[in-house]
């Protein structure tokens, strides 16, 4: 048998250039097949090899990690099974599906004895002795001789790697020397290429349980874009899924900013009007003289300036649903007529005398007690029955705060979207006070008080500055408690009433009662609504 090479050992020099070299490639690699394939192609001609493989020590066991086979192209991302199958499809003209050996134990492989003896093992004809489980991998896959070299970093030993030829034959000393010295360098670049590897995978993992996370929460904590998780809240979302489908009129009530138009709109999406619009009208900011031409149309000449004829919104809403928010507020003939539309499906025009009917259906809401309202005979009965076919209360923030932080940290999300800032975290004294404050505006409030912190907020952590007095006990109130404090409702609606006589009973804009508070308009605009001020009071008396 011949010896596959004769050549005269490295200078000092030329082993100190190579192992450079090698190292520098090594280093350049992340992949353990890249590294391989550097290695060989920096051996010099005079020592030839025709494959490097890499097994790494995985606890007890050992795993080929990586292969370079002189010739066989290696695609980036290739397995050890890739390229040995490749090598055979060369080799054979077959096609070959790529084997995954299961892994040999550590114990008793020449990879142990290696690692402990810390030198190189030569094998010089592996027909003539197999000595070691890896040996008929090796023969199988048309190696004859080896030099396997241990891979270590600081005394551990992360595997071992193996220069072999396809020829038996000795190696000389000075190319044993060689591969000894590689090692060490190469070790770093397995290491290096060992954590990459564990790193992606575990970005992998995280990415995989980051998506489930989300789709969890999407169907646990989000309903269209309702969101919450607290039992009180599942269960109206439960009873909105029911009632969707069907045609029955429904009536939210709930506090202001507890979410009542929001449930008014997944009704109409989930159920088969959804294809056509949900109309709304809010009952309360129109005067009582335009509220039944404004739902049912008028007829040209039906009153002073009604020029032409009119579609109110019940017409509008045909083959899709009329969402009446602050229904409470209705005077007592558009009661009437709702209530004929409830029982009859009919109504006039204003100034009309033929009856229309109409299949929309009746969405209402409204914050304030119905049943008082009756009590007090500002509402009427039977259409207070006619409503109230479907109830569904809205329950207050105060009474299902396990919703607030998960309602924090999507606001913040998307106000920070929204102004292109990223947050991190809340400051955990934030969250503490938001999540123990009673929030007499509820989400809405909720909402606005995010949304400033989130303008305000520098860096990577959100924080909430403003003071959040009401109930700031830590305790949950009781249901029936007071959102605030009597004198501090005082104090609050004083300050209102103060700015809002100064700026005419305007809210907004640049002399608005809300700038004048240093309040942004929606928040003022809650706060009035939960203190029951009559903004109108404020306006100067018309000119005569
Ligand atoms: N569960 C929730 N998830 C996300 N946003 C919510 C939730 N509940 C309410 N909101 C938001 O809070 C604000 C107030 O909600 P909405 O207008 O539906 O309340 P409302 O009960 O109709 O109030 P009002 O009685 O004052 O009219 C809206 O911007 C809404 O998007
Ligand atoms: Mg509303």
């Amino acid at each position: 048998m011949e010896l596959t090479s004769a050549a005269p050992p490295l200078t000092a020099e030329e082993k100190y250039r190579l192992l450079l070299e090698i190292s520098e490639a090594a280093n350049s690699q992340r992949e353990i097949a890249a590294v391989l394939e550097a290695v060989a192609n920096a051996l010099p001609p005079s020592i030839p090899i025709d494959a490097v493989g890499v097994i790494t020590v995985e606890g007890e066991m050992l795993s080929p990690h990586a292969i370079y086979i002189r010739g066989v192209e290696r695609r980036e991302g290739d397995s050890w099974a890739d390229v040995m199958a490749r090598w055979l499809h060369l080799s054979t003209g077959e096609e070959v599906a790529p084997i995954i050996k299961p892994p040999v134990p550590l114990a008793g492989s020449g990879t142990e004895v290696v690692g402990r003896t810390g030198r190189a093992l030569v094998c010089e004809d592996l027909s003539g002795a197999m000595r070691f489980p890896e040996d008929a991998r090796l023969f199988a896959a048309g190696v004859r001789s080896y030099v396997r070299v241990p891979l270590a970093i600081h005394d551990q030993l992360v595997g071992s790697m193996a220069f072999s030829r396809g020829t038996a034959g000795a190696f000389l000393p000075h190319e044993v020397d060689l591969f000894e010295a590689l090692a060490r360098p190469i070790a770093a670049a397995v290491a290096n290429a060992l954590a990459f590897e564990e790193i992606s995978r575990l970005t992998r993992q995280l990415q995989a349980e980051n998506l489930a996370l989300r789709q969890e929460i999407d169907e646990r904590f989000m309903f269209e874009e309702i969101v919450g998780a607290s039992r009180a809240l599942r269960e109206t979302l439960g009873r909105v899924d029911k009632v969707a489908a069907t045609d029955a009129t429904v009536l939210i009530t709930g506090e202001t900013g507890t979410g009542k138009e929001l449930i008014a709109r997944a009704i109409h999406r989930r159920s088969r009007r959804s294809h056509r619009a949900l109309v709304a009208v809010n009952c309360a900011a129109l005067p009582s003289s335009l509220i039944a031409s404004e739902l049912f149309g008028h007829e040209k000449g039906a009153f002073t300036g009604a020029l032409q004829r009119r579609l109110g919104r019940f017409e509008l809403a045909a083959g899709g649903s009329i969402f009446l928010d602050e229904v409470g507020e209705l005077p007592p003939e558009v009661q009437a007529a709702l209530l004929r539309v409830l029982q009859e499906g009919t109504f006039e025009r204003v100034g009309g005398s033929q009856p229309i009917a109409t299949d929309a259906r009746v969405i209402a809401a409204t914050n304030r007690d119905l049943a008082a309202a009756v009590a007090a005979g500002t509402f009427r009965n039977d259409l207070f029955y006619r409503l109230n076919v479907f109830p569904i209360e809205m329950p207050p923030l105060r009474e299902r705060r396990e919703d607030i932080p998960i309602l924090v940290e999507y606001f913040t999300a998307r106000y920070a979207a929204r102004l292109g800032k990223r947050f991190e975290s809340i400051e955990k004294s934030s969250m503490d006070r938001i999540v123990a404050y009673a929030w007499p505006g509820n989400v809405r409030e909720l909402q606005n008080v995010v949304e400033r912190a989130a303008i305000l907020s520098e860096g990577e952590v959100l924080r909430v500055d403003e003071p959040l007095l009401a109930g700031a006990t830590g305790a949950p109130l009781p249901p029936s408690a007071l959102p605030l404090p009597a004198s501090l409702r005082e104090q609050e609606r004083q300050r209102i009433e103060e700015a809002l006589t100064a700026s005419n009973g305007r809210v907004s804009g640049a002399t608005g009662a809300a700038a004048r508070l240093g309040l942004p308009p929606s928040t003022l605009e809650s706060r009035i609504k939960s203190l029951g001020i009559d903004k109108r009071q404020f306006r100067p008396a018309p000119h005569r």
